[in-house]
């Protein structure tokens, strides 16, 4: 019996990238403002722990690409954004390299982009990023954080992870918030281990849906949804194959009130 049950899948069919990380600074409360601009009601991030385990969003493992580290923290500093605390994360600009228009934009905490989300009565996708080496334990934490800041409300947050460690701890500390296991491949043992998850969903790798692994998953109870799907074509067929969800980029692309 699965501790997570769903009369009927809450979350909208569309989910914006890393907030609508292609249009402004991904990870940002600016993406997620600019994806609700057009229309969209549900967001993914990433999220990892600071090093004094505050979590926060970021993609990679480091800070170069994505804020000003290498010019604000000097050459000779860790670009490891989990090797920073807080208050020096905090301080850094991440939106200068997306454009000027967001120059000054900051990195957020997981708990500012929840406010967003539940103030607006946003959904979101959590995918646990952890810093490689802090999988367990980034779980954890995340999950306790959306456990506290999700309570009382009618529709949780989705955690997922590419990363079995993290979703193991986040079922182990919080086993009522919906889980989904992210596949970049199916690699052998990836439906058992769903199952072994509790996992209220599979996210795939747009190319690793065909008729047998769509078919095994719903035969398994699975929710099925795709990243990253920027073409229409390509998004139809899948749903015309029982996909149930996509995230995007191209939130100029998929309507929300399409759904
Ligand atoms: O959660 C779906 C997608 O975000 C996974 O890939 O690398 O963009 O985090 P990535
Ligand atoms: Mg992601």
């Amino acid at each position: 019996m699965k501790p997570v049950t769903f009369d009927h899948w809450p979350y909208p069919r569309f989910i914006a990238h890393r907030g609508a990380g292609k249009f402004a600074p991904e990870n940002t409360l600016a993406a997620f403002r600019t994806g609700a601009g057009y229309g969209y009601r549900m967001f993914e991030c990433d999220v990892k722990l600071s090093a004094d385990g505050i979590p926060f969003l970021l993609h990679d493992a480091t800070l170069e690409r994505t804020t000003n580290a290498l010019d604000a923290l000097g050459h000779g500093l860790s670009q490891v954004g989990g090797e920073h605390p807080w208050g020096t994360l905090s301080l850094l600009d991440a939106g200068s390299w997306h454009s000027r228009r967001f120059a000054g934009e900051s990195l957020p905490t997981f708990e500012a982009i929840a406010r967003f989300c539940l103030k607006n009565h946003y959904f979101l996708n959590i995918e646990i990023k952890a810093t490689p080496g802090d999988e367990h334990h980034t779980g954890e934490v995340v999950a306790r954080h959306a456990a506290r800041l999700w309570h009382g409300t009618l529709v949780p947050p989705l955690l997922s992870s590419f990363d079995v460690a993290s979703l193991e701890a986040a079922q182990q500390a919080q086993p009522e918030l919906p889980r989904g296991l992210l596949l970049d491949d199916l690699w052998t043992g990836w439906l058992e281990t769903a199952l072994r998850l509790e996992c209220v969903a599979v996210i795939c790798n747009q190319n690793l849906w065909n008729d047998s692994s769509m078919r095994q998953a719903k035969s398994a109870d699975l929710r099925t949804l795709s990243y990253t799907m920027n073409e229409t074509a390509s998004a139809h067929k899948l749903f015309g194959m029982g996909l149930d969800g996509i995230i995007t980029d191209r939130v100029d692309l998929f309507s929300p009130a399409s759904l």
